[in-house]
């Protein structure tokens, strides 16, 4: 399995907080502040093609009704998510998977793509986006596979097996660690809610890296950068970008 780049900082939903979240724009931002890597959600229209939201509705981040899932890709592709967020960003569209792709290779980004299916699509879901890297002849060191969904990311192995991959908790607990283990994961990626020092040194010293999102502080990701976690993902990578391993 090829390597992951391990970057201390990852650009959380793209660009953060300081662009409409899982968008080209946001991308094109991490990469202005430096970033080396981000983070971005993957969810399947209805008619199956891989795209740039966390969400299962438009509420949120477009301002309208409609869910992910029951929507084209034409239509989805439509859906401005840039207004919402501050009108200068008026007209970005909700990015599909290939073109977050292709910005992340032009710009130099590696990308961790969480898998995150709408309910009941958990494989296919894994299935397209293991599929598409694959075909794409991405690399470990361009690309890390993280989800929650267990039966999303095995079906994305199943078409990428090369890949190296994450599996996603809220929290340290025994039966993680034994899908990390089952699944030949990389790495635990915990929430920072609950996570311990203890936690940090168990997955490590299992021979596992630990990711931590969502982390907004430089001191807390300096705290967690020192117990040993290998990463963290971040809303506000302008406070962060500036390296964070200087005392
Ligand atoms: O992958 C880390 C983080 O993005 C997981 O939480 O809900 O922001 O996708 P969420
Ligand atoms: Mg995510």
């Amino acid at each position: 399995m090829a390597g992951w780049v391990w970057p201390e900082l990852l650009a959380h939903r793209c660009g953060g907080a300081l662009a409409p979240e899982n968008t080209l724009a946001g991308l094109e931002i991490a990469a202005r502040l430096g970033c080396r890597a981000v983070e971005f959600d993957v969810m399947l229209s209805a008619d199956g093609q891989p795209f740039l939201i966390h969400d299962e509705t438009l509420d949120r981040t477009a301002g309208r009704g409609g869910r992910v899932a029951e929507l084209s890709a034409a239509e989805l592709s439509a859906v401005d998510v840039g207004r919402c967020f501050h009108p200068a960003f008026a007209g970005e569209t909700i990015p599909t998977f290939a073109a977050a792709l292709e910005s992340c290779r032009r710009l130099g980004l590696a990308a961790n793509v969480e898998i995150k299916p709408a309910a009941g699509h958990d494989r296919q879901t894994g299935q397209v986006v293991g599929r598409m890297l694959s075909a794409a002849g991405v690399a470990g060191q361009q690309v890390l596979l993280s989800s929650f969904s267990v039966d999303a990311l095995v079906a994305a192995i199943e078409e990428a097996p090369d890949l190296p991959r994450a599996l996603l908790a809220e929290r340290h607990t025994r039966a993680a660690l034994d899908t990390v283990r089952q699944l030949s994961c990389v790495a635990l990626n915990l929430s920072r809610h609950w996570v311990t020092e203890a936690d940090v040194t168990a997955v490590c010293d299992a021979g596992f890296a630990v990711m931590i999102y969502t982390v907004n502080s430089r001191a807390e990701a300096r705290r967690l950068l020192d117990w040993g976690v290998s990463s963290v993902f971040s809303d506000r990578p302008d406070r962060l970008s500036a390296p964070v391993t200087e005392s």
